[in-house]
């Protein structure tokens, strides 16, 4: 049977026990991390979340027939035990072990509970496979890697909470059940009982609750939202997952970029020990096009795009010569000293790659330690041409270059991803470094292929730049947006805007979204009346704290920072969700599933 705590109270964490506590009494409570019986003594370490420390089962102190447990001990097992604390002789020092000097000779000890051999091992370093870990989440967790990140993400929400009620907002939470939000993703839906063939949605963030607070007169809001996106899952995205969400009355951007500026320098502070010196920098979203081939560039290493698009009229190389004449560009980045570094294959490697970025090709040109040029396409060039392109690019010997020609954005895209694998190939990337600035003024709206429609680059709320008002009716690619984004060595951590708050704007809005009057009214009319009653302008920002702390713990994936987080295809092995539901409850539900749609995930 196991046995209770029975007024033990424990006064002292694992790693709380330091040579202060030596000749002290300690009771302490946890689990073993392992057992080793040494004949006569019995060395167990004992793990709660702040560490391991070794007690020693010695049976000159303890029964020497029980050791006062009166059964062996396995890993898991989880023990209260009452001793005192020794410094440990000096040939058994562990300096692996913050506490590796010292060590509890038990007096008392009791079995709370009794553990199966666990199915993973509770080691940072053990290799199990992520379903196996993701089924028994619960032992993952008991990982010291993980128990520090679940403390990590508690100081840094506190972090925030502490900075946000300091500048004066006020916290708020809205509803789970609610209708669909246009941030660009699928919903997950909730059919209605009450209302039979009608469904919740459940928020794909609170961005209209949260102006509608500003129609309320809250003048600053925030909340750590939960978001739901049915959107494909991939290494930065999980189907749920949790924003900081804030919103402001009265303000431009630099408003709001100040608060959250302020509130990144201060998790920095305070949880990292560093210092973020502000206001941070800002870069428009075309130069960071131009320069980078991102809208969230990482910009820890050089290597930007330059645009050589004057050398190709009349080049002798069609591929840049058309491009240029089609009014696209011809670009490319140069990786110094790093020809020797790409085989032909590697290079036909990152051409294939190129290509998945819908560009035709790539092409590269590198100068050679003996001043010999290798090229894809230099042969078509005259010797003038090519050292016109390698004035332009700056190449120098032992530098390769790669080079595409194509629509402007699209070549601009491709690059931008090249740059980014060429960098961690070469080993560019400084570690340790965090480069944090505004990427600012986006595109209002983007031309969407698949639909044939412009759609908004950021939500249909987001206010046009006042410069560019008159664009609106005859040059709406090149309206740019109140918009920014915040971008943390090439992660989007969080994107923000001022709203429009007049009623016939957002209308107009709608209109060149595509939405008809009755549509948009239809959808959105709740907002469109509100609008009408003394809306004050306003603007806010959300930022992904799992992105912050994935980045924060240099994790590779939001599945480190998450409790209990969603596998790649949005199941959670764990509870087994999504789930069969009865027959009973679908058809109160008013639902009836197709018979061969229904599957286990
Ligand atoms: P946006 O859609 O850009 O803006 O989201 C803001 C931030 O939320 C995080 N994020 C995600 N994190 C994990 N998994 C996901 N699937 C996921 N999707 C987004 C990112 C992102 O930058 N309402 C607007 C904000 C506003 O305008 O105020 C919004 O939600 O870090």
């Amino acid at each position: 049977m196991a046995e209770f705590l029975d007024g033990w109270k424990r006064d002292c964490m694992c790693a709380e026990v330091d040579a202060e506590r030596v000749g002290k009494d300690v009771t302490l409570f946890g689990w073993v991390q392992r057992a080793r019986n040494m004949g006569g003594i019995i060395f167990v370490w004992l793990r709660d979340r702040s560490g391991i420390v070794q007690v020693v089962f010695d049976s000159n102190v303890l029964d020497p027939d029980t050791y006062a447990l009166g059964e062996s001990l396995r890993n898991e097992f989880v023990l209260a035990i009452k001793g005192s604390v020794r410094l440990r002789n000096e040939k058994d020092i562990n300096e692996s072990l913050a506490t590796g000097r010292l060590e509890v000779v038990v007096q008392e000890a009791k079995i709370l509970n009794r553990a199966e051999t666990p199915p993973i091992y509770i080691d940072d370093d053990a290799n199990e496979s992520e379903p196996l870990r993701m089924k028994y989440r619960y032992l993952d967790l008991r990982k010291p890697k993980l128990q520090r990140t679940m403390a990590l993400r508690s100081q840094v929400m506190n972090a925030v909470r502490s900075h946000m009620i300091s500048e004066g907002f006020t916290e708020f939470e809205t509803p789970i059940l609610t209708r669909s939000t246009p941030e660009g993703a699928r919903d997950f839906l909730v059919p209605s009982r009450l209302h039979p063939g009608n469904c919740y949605a459940l928020p794909q963030s609170p961005q209209i609750y949260k102006q509608l607070l500003m129609v309320a007169g809250m003048d600053r809001y925030f909340q750590f939202a939960r978001c739901f996106r049915d959107e494909d899952s991939r290494a930065d995205r999980q189907p749920e997952f949790t924003q900081l969400d804030l919103e402001m009355s009265f303000v431009e951007p630099a408003d709001v970029q100040t608060v959250v500026e302020g509130a990144f320098a201060r998790v920095f502070r305070d949880v990292m020990g560093v210092d973020i010196p502000l206001p941070l920098p800002r870069m428009t979203w075309k130069d960071a096009m131009e320069k980078y081939g991102s809208d969230k560039p990482d910009t820890r290493y050089d290597m930007t795009i330059q645009d050589v698009s004057a050398f190709a009229p009349g080049c002798g190389f069609s591929v840049f010569e058309n491009s240029v004449q089609d009014g696209g560009i011809v670009a490319g980045i140069v990786a110094r000293q790093a020809a020797g570094r790409f085989s032909r294959k590697e290079i036909d490697t990152l051409g294939e790659f190129a290509k998945t970025y819908h560009v035709k090709g790539m092409a590269w040109l590198s100068l050679q330690e003996d001043g010999t040029v290798r090229s894809s396409f230099a042969k078509f060039l005259s010797d003038d041409k090519l050292r016109e392109l390698t004035d332009a690019l700056e190449l120098e010997r032992g530098d390769i270059a790669f080079l595409i020609a194509d629509r402007k954005l699209v070549a601009l895209t491709a690059l931008g991803q090249v740059r980014g694998r060429v960098a961690r190939e070469l080993g560019l990337i400084e570690q340790g470094k965090y480069n944090l600035f505004w990427v600012v003024e986006f595109p209002l709206m983007e031309w969407n292929e698949e639909n044939q429609r412009y759609v908004s680059a950021h939500h249909p709320f987001t206010m046009p730049m006042e410069e560019d008002f008159h664009l609106l009716d005859t040059d709406l690619p090149n309206v740019r947006a109140k918009s920014y984004d915040l971008v943390l060595n090439g992660v989007e951590m969080g994107s923000g805007s001022i709203r429009i708050h007049a009623s016939d704007l957002q209308e107009k809005m709608f209109g060149l979204l595509g939405f008809t009057h009755e549509e948009a009214w239809r959808r959105f009319g709740f907002l469109l009346e509100a609008f009408k009653y003394g809306t004050p302008p306003h603007g806010g920002f959300a930022f992904g704290i799992d992105r912050l702390l994935m980045m924060l713990t240099d994790s590779d994936s939001l599945r480190d920072v998450i409790a209990f987080p969603k596998m790649q295809n949005a199941s959670c092995l764990m509870m087994n969700t999504p789930d069969e539901v009865s027959p009973d409850q679908l058809k109160l539900l008013h639902i009836t599933f197709d018979a061969d749609d229904a599957a286990a995930p």
